[in-house]
């Protein structure tokens, strides 16, 4: 069962009645709660604006496999050691990243993925080499890059060189001082400008690996923004290869759900509503099929909220992703709810996931 937003035929609403149900704006805050009273002049409100009401939607049930451990440190380990030390990349180096390209597409082919980053990270810590968050950070971007790229209609050669540009998008960074790049501080002037010469460092590194025109556009342009304010060219809209505009999403969202050394990481919730709202800054097109195809809670994820409250993911809104039905498992002072008690995220807006665990479901 999914939760769904139906819009509601103008002027339903009588003037002091009451609401017969939960109301909501097109973005899913809430206007009204059932009961409440319909003066004049929130009447008057509402008859000017759109109103909506959730709807349960029955759909057929997808199962959800988390993408493997296993393949993805595996994923990880061979670029490291592929790409370790070394200046220039060479063409032979290229073709063995094409078996990592190869392990992601075959895992995310036709199979709803969950890709839980955080729980990822946790076993970086172990890794102090700069150049290995690196190459974290690019498995997490091809992965997100390569779901979204299928919801966008990409397959076969052109899947395969979209994921490539993601996985090397960032390995002009190898360049980067490690004091820059893991600076706590603001960066001065100076450094900005080295760390916003790594597209263009990545760009030269490939060239000589004979990759294709496509990658070394996409490698040079994921810094550029749909509005044109990003670097190293100030490019706008579609003047972007749209292999770079699907990346520069991933890699936003990637880099904001990881710990930085001047801030926390976000929580996935939290980063992907920051997404939603950079409207300018990324294709919308880009944006939507990153939201679809990102499974931030799979039904039945058992999820842990800010009020201490834990409980089971039941249905998940197709447009509001991050506001899931959860089913009461536990109250917030851990006591075990034993009756029928659920927590609509849509409805309770203080409220968001902090902690997922989700097991996958059986094929
Ligand atoms: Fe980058």
């Amino acid at each position: 069962m999914n939760l769904v937003l139906e819009k509601l035929p103008q002027g339903f609403l009588f003037f002091e009645k009451q609401a017969p149900m939960d109301l909501f704006d097109a973005r899913g805050l809430l206007l009204l709660t059932r009961g409440q009273l319909v003066t004049e002049w929130i009447r008057e409100r509402l008859a000017s604006s759109e109103v909506y009401t959730l709807k349960s939607e029955v759909k057929t049930v997808t199962h959800t496999k988390s993408f493997p451990k296993d393949l993805y440190w595996d994923i990880v380990g061979s670029l490291w050691s592929i790409y370790h030390d070394v200046g220039l990349i060479t063409s032979e180096q290229i073709s063995k990243t094409m078996v990592s390209i190869e392990w992601i597409i075959n895992e995310i082919k036709d199979k709803c993925i969950y890709i839980d980053t955080n729980s990822l990270r946790v076993d970086l810590a172990s890794f102090k080499e700069h150049d290995y968050c690196t190459f974290v950070h690019a498995v997490n971007v091809a992965i997100l890059s390569a779901l979204t790229a299928r919801e966008l209609g990409y397959k076969g050669q052109r899947l395969r060189y979209l994921t490539m540009g993601a996985i090397l998008h960032d390995i002009g960074k190898i360049k980067v001082p490690y004091e820059i790049l893991n600076k706590p501080g603001p960066l001065s002037k100076s450094e900005f400008y080295i760390i916003q010469q790594h597209p263009l460092e990545g760009e030269a590194m490939l060239r000589n690996a004979e990759v294709l025109p496509s990658i070394l556009n996409t490698v040079r342009q994921h810094h550029e923004r749909w509005s044109g304010n990003g670097y190293p060219n100030g490019l706008s809209g579609s003047r972007i290869h749209l292999d770079a505009q699907i990346i520069a999403v991933a890699d936003v969202y990637d880099a904001l759900t990881a710990d930085r050394p001047y801030r926390k990481a976000l929580p996935p919730y939290h980063a992907l509503e920051m997404i939603l709202a950079m409207e300018k800054d990324f294709n919308p097109m880009v944006i939507q099929a990153f939201r679809k195809s990102l499974n931030l809670y799979p039904k039945d994820s058992l999820v842990t909220l800010n009020t201490g409250e834990r409980g089971l993911v039941v249905a998940v809104p197709t447009s509001f992703p991050t506001r899931p039905l959860v089913r009461l498992l536990f109250d917030r002072n851990g006591k075990y709810v034993d009756k029928d008690t659920y927590i609509d995220l849509m409805c309770e807006l203080t409220s968001f996931i902090i902690e997922t665990s989700f097991r996958n479901s059986k094929a």
